[in-house]
């Protein structure tokens, strides 16, 4: 079955805010030199991070195989992904970020540890899921540490959600997996309930949180909650 066409984005509550920070010049070199081998070119709309894509990514063309597809959602620096697509070398791993000097430091950090198993989208996650892959064709998807969004008033910027947790499912394929972390201890609970109640998906830890997944390293994010003092609460789901 083919991805849902891309809708009217203009309504839309988004998940980031534009930020203003400009690449270093050795983030720029990273993006010339790094780009082509790393970053994937989709068409864009006009909004920032607005993906117009309305087919399916061919992922055997970006990734010179078809391995099991992971999605992370998120990505920022690449902490996370660098070390987790190293200790996953048959896994394909698709990365979305819209904040630029991230992605930079992102392909310096893959360059560095020679990983190559994974493409990075510059763009929004959620319009990637939604329209550049089919109903049942993910291994995994993975948001760690999205933005806790802690006022009221924004909380409807955050990105696990109950329609993203029925996106997510959507795209899982049988037993696929789901994996979320956060240091923010009431967005912690709104992802527990919110992807409980997805019908299609089964908490692997009912009732309490998931242990860390292998290889997830304490990132710059995680690092300042454990230092203010935040529990870290690991999810993991899975599509029935
Ligand atoms: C708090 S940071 C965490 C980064 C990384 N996962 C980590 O643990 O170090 C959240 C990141 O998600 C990105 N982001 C937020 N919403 C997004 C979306 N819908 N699509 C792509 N990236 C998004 C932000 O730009 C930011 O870099």
């Amino acid at each position: 079955m083919k991805p849902e066409a891309a809708p009217d984005h203009r309504r839309e509550v988004v998940s980031f805010v534009r930020q203003r920070a400009r690449m270093t010049p050795a983030q720029q070199r990273a993006w010339s030199d790094f780009g082509p081998r790393y970053l994937l070119e989709v068409p864009h709309g006009i909004g920032h991070g607005e993906l117009a894509a309305t087919e399916p990514l061919d992922t055997a063309a970006a990734f010179g195989r078809e391995g099991e597809l992971i999605v992370e959602i998120g990505s920022g620096a690449g902490d996370s992904l660098v070390a987790m697509a190293a200790e996953r070398p048959d896994a394909d791993i698709l990365a979305f970020e819209v904040f630029q000097p991230g992605i930079a430091a992102t392909m310096i950090k893959l360059d560095a540890a020679g990983v190559d198993n994974v493409r990075i989208i510059e763009g929004n996650g959620v319009h990637g899921l939604r329209q550049l892959f089919p109903e049942g064709s993910l291994f995994g998807i993975w948001v760690f540490f999205p933005d806790p969004w802690p006022k009221t008033k924004h909380h409807k910027r955050r990105l696990i959600n109950s329609n993203f947790a029925t996106l997510a499912a959507s795209r899982l394929a049988p037993n696929g997996e789901l994996l979320c972390a956060t240091d923010w201890a009431p967005y912690a609970a709104q992802m527990r309930k919110v992807l409980d109640a997805e019908p299609l998906l089964i908490n692997d830890h009912p009732g309490s949180w998931a242990p860390r997944p292998a290889g997830r390293p304490i990132t710059r994010f995680e690092g300042r909650g454990e230092r203010a003092g935040r529990d870290i609460h690991d999810l993991s789901y899975r599509r029935r």
